[in-house]
């Protein structure tokens, strides 16, 4: 299959052409780029499992064109807690996990009693969602396990010749994925750190977090059916072994065995024993941090050196979700 990108607006309507036909097509959002297709059509859903080599027993999180589907795809659109996040998060880097009604196919869902459901604000994405005038179920667009993408360059390295479109919206402005909430009985479980912090959510209503500066490491209790299989151990991994530091005093004193680079945060100059080095954020600010982490990771991974070793990121707000992050890429592969 060929792969071809373009750019909006004629991307729109070919787009929004194909979800209706049931292919699937890789968009840009405001987190990461995500490979969409009609989330109500089992047959196109399909299509997503296939094309990233992903376990289906991995929910896949659903994109809403509009409020009016909240009521539609879940009971809880009534709920006023549901009502208060939506209002203040919406559209925007929020997935809420949600009691599904029976519309939503079971592969969505991989059998749970939930569905994922979020609002993209990207213009582009929205545009489609409009113009196809219904839900679309939208992983981000890369292979099972791997770094997600966040420009359609990435995509087009993750998934050409297994897809017949990618939305070229140019680089994704906040750079990892969407922060995901299950909402129960007036009460949120963080079940993926993103770019919506703890800070930002607690005042809405009690918040259990598995997240926190130097707790134990997310493990999913039962690894074949995780609540979030985004808690996986081993994700968003590079090709090239990663190593994540205590501190990023460490890196000064860290003598790799083989050949090695450097993920740093934010030093200004290499430190001799490294071949290569990525700065995150040279101004020290997490948001430019998360823009960068995965283009970053990719572009050390493409050196092909033996060991990739990364500084950890400041241990609260949005530093939380970028270790996240980087621990999950350095954590043992399956
Ligand atoms: O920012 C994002 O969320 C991007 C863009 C493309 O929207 N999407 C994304 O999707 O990161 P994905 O499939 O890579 O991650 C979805 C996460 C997974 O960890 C999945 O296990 C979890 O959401 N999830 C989906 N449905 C769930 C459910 N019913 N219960 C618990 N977790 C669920
Ligand atoms: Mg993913």
């Amino acid at each position: 299959m060929t792969t071809r990108t373009l750019l909006p607006p004629d991307a729109i309507e070919e787009a929004a052409t194909l979800l209706s036909a049931g292919q699937m097509v890789a968009l840009p959002t405001e987190t990461v780029y995500g490979l969409a297709a009609h989330a109500l059509d089992p047959t196109a859903v399909t299509r997503i499992f296939e094309a990233k080599h992903r376990p289906l027993f991995d929910p896949l999180i659903v994109h809403l064109p509009g409020l009016d589907w909240l009521d539609r795809l879940t009971t809880s659109a009534g709920d006023p807690l549901v009502q208060a996040l939506v209002q203040r998060f919406w559209p925007g880097p929020l997935t809420l996990v949600l009691p599904r009604r029976p519309i939503v196919p079971d592969l969505v869902t991989s059998g749970l009693p939930t569905v994922a459901v979020r609002m993209s604000a990207h213009p582009v994405f929205r545009a489609i969602l409009t113009r196809f005038g219904g839900p679309v179920a939208a992983p981000s667009a890369n292979r099972f396990g791997r770094i997600s993408p966040t420009t359609a360059a990435h995509v087009l390295e993750e998934l050409g010749g297994r897809i017949p479109l990618i939305v070229d919206g140019g680089p994704c402005g906040l750079g990892i994925e969407s922060t995901v909430v299950a909402v129960d009985s007036g009460s949120l479980h963080l079940l993926r750190a993103g770019p919506i912090i703890p800070d930002d959510l607690s005042p809405f209503a009690p918040l259990r977090s598995p997240f926190s500066s130097c707790g134990p490491r997310v493990a999913a209790e039962n690894p074949s059916s995780p609540a979030a299989p985004g808690q996986l151990p081993s994700h968003y991994a590079p090709a090239t072994p990663l190593h994540l530091l205590d501190s990023q005093s460490e890196a000064d004193t860290f003598h790799p065995s083989a050949h090695a680079a450097l993920l740093a945060w934010c030093r200004s100059t290499r430190p001799s024993q490294f071949e290569a080095m990525e700065v995150l954020t040279p101004s020290n600010d997490p948001r430019e941090a998360a823009v960068q982490l995965f283009a970053a990771m990719r572009r050390l991974d493409s050196l092909n050196l033996d060991l990739i070793v990364a500084e950890p990121p400041p241990s609260s707000g949005l530093g939380l979700a970028i270790l996240d992050r980087l621990r999950k890429a350095a954590a043992p592969r399956n």
